[in-house]
């Protein structure tokens, strides 16, 4: 291996966890490569991920408004048409957009960018296969893991991405389904259900649980699904899919009760499989390398990001635990400055996780339930939409917000929140956290009038019986 083709740092995998993990390492003077297979750096959340899905999200939410919400305001429209493919275009105009803008930030931090699959071949080597043809062999003193993670599926439902699809097929539909059977009411399958109900699909959700979005706040998880009931969404619950089959139409589902029970089945046009991802390291060789990784698949790893190979880091969707992309940018930061012999830290009770429905729903810290399962005395505060002025004023009334403080200290252990702007709104009671904040904290701190934030201060007043405003 020439100089040229020998690093401080190689990253393998080029989405939010590695692309940041590269600016980092840049700015901290490391020789940095970035090895990225897909040919546009951003990795699943850019690509196929976070931002087609929030760009589908808005423009569906639009033309539900412009059909549905404005007579209200006295604005009256009609001749209100769908053009699917111009909506697609603007998706993927943004996925461009932004795709690039990371690949610009690699050259503006000079770390070299590889397009091709990489391979272990020792715990200091890795080959790649460029895109391009042909191979180029580098070494790393250190390496970086950032192969994120991939679709999982059930036993015996082969994925065609045209008919039985992931989220991949499900951001890329060429026409609008009259109907749309998904199969597990987690994130996915209610951000890209929502999707395709507004453009008029009928959409059925299967969730085996009993509840749909199952790590949520039971209290909010429950006034979610009656929401999402209102606008149109079935859900059959406790329910187990036993298969798939292609039919002339579409696909039909069979399923039956977990609990034991008749077996039924439903026809759609399209099904979404949405019951989770996997830890993604197919061809990567780890063996090669010397890394373990856990039962699930997923790289283990110390509390430094280091796998059982000092040198070898791991972070992001490849490691495990929320599968988010905020969260992976935020271990990848702290892993590279730790090589950096800095002092990089995750505050996992920080990190808000949002689902971009309509309305939102936006969590950060711990739940009832799970305060009640660790025995810690809780108190909480909260407050509705429809007693805030400025909710009133926009007709977006759904939801609350619902913060919850250790009952002796005041320290704030969790928030949740279900309304329209529940994901900005997050941001707020996330930094409190941070800052070792106290329910008192946001409840005397001012918050401009008329704002949808206020409702925050009032939950925070809430929490010692003090709230003004209803
Ligand atoms: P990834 O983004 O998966 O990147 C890994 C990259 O590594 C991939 O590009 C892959 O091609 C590459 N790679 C793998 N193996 C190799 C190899 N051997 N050689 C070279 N390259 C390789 N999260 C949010 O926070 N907010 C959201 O709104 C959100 N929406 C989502 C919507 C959908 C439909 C999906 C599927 C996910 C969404 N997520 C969201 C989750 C988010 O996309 C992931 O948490 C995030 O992308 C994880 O980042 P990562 O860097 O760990 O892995
Ligand atoms: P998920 O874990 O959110 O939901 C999967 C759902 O499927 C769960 O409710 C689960 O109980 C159910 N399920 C599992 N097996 C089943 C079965 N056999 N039959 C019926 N239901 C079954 O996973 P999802 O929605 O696939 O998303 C994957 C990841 O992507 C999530 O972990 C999430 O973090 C990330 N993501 C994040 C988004 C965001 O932050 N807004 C948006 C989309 C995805």
């Amino acid at each position: 291996v020439s100089g040229d083709d020998a690093f401080d740092l190689v990253i393998i995998g080029g989405g939010p966890g590695g692309y940041t993990s590269a600016v980092r390492a840049g700015q901290l003077g490391f020789k940095t490569a970035i090895i990225e297979k897909r040919g546009t750096l951003g990795g699943t959340c850019l690509n196929v991920g976070c931002i087609p899905s929030k760009a589908l999200l808005h423009a569906s939410e639009l033309y539900e408004e412009a059909q549905h919400g404005l007579g209200k305001f006295g604005v009256k429209v009609s001749g209100v048409e769908l053009d699917l493919d111009a909506m697609m275009a603007h998706k993927s105009k943004v996925v461009g957009e932004l795709t690039k803008g990371v690949e610009f930030l690699m050259k503006k931090n000079k770390v070299t960018y590889i397009v091709g699959t990489g391979r272990f071949t020792g715990p200091e080597t890795i080959e790649v296969s460029l895109n391009a043809g042909g191979t180029r062999t580098i070494k790393a003193a250190r390496t970086l893991i950032a192969t994120g993670s991939d679709v999982s599926t059930l036993p015996g439902i082969k994925i065609d991405e045209k008919t039985v699809v992931s989220s991949t097929g499900a951001i890329a539909l060429p026409k609008v389904p009259k109907s749309l059977i998904v199969i597990g009411g987690g994130v996915i399958g209610l951000e890209l259900g929502s999707v395709w109900s507004r453009l008029g699909s009928k959409v059925t959700v299967i969730e085996f649980l009993d509840r749909i979005t199952p790590n949520m706040d039971g209290e909010v998880s429950k006034n979610f699904q009656r929401l999402l009931a209102k606008q149109g969404f079935e859900f059959l619950l406790s329910t187990k899919v036993t298969g798939v089959t292609p039919t002339k139409k579409g696909a039909t589902v069979t399923f039956e009760p977990v609990a034991g029970g008749e077996a039924k089945s439903l026809e759609a046009d399209v099904v979404l499989v949405s019951v989770g991802r996997r830890a993604y390291t197919d061809g990567l060789n780890l063996a090669a390398a010397g890394v373990e990784a856990g039962p699930r698949g997923f790289i283990t790893v110390d509390s430094h990001y280091r796998t059982n190979v000092p040198h070898i880091y791991a972070v992001g969707d490849v490691i495990g635990g929320l599968m988010l992309a905020h969260k992976a940018e935020e271990e990848g930061v702290a892993a590279v400055e730790i090589m950096a012999g800095q002092h990089g830290h995750v505050n996992y009770d920080a990190i808000p996780g949002v689902i971009y429905t309509m309305p939102e729903v936006a969590n950060v810290g711990r739940t009832e339930e799970e305060l009640t399962a660790a025995g810690i005395a809780y108190k909480t505060g909260k407050f509705p939409f429809t007693a805030n002025a400025r909710a009133k004023a926009n007709a977006q009334t759904e939801g609350f917000v619902k913060i919850i403080a250790d009952a002796t200290t005041d320290r704030i252990l969790g928030a949740h929140i279900i309304g329209a702007d529940a994901g900005n709104m997050i941001a707020e009671i996330a930094t409190a956290i941070e800052f070792g904040g106290a329910a008192e904290d946001l409840a005397r701190t001012p918050h401009a009038h008329p704002t949808e934030m206020e409702a925050v201060r009032e939950a925070a007043l809430g929490v010692d019986g003090r709230i003004r405003q209803m």
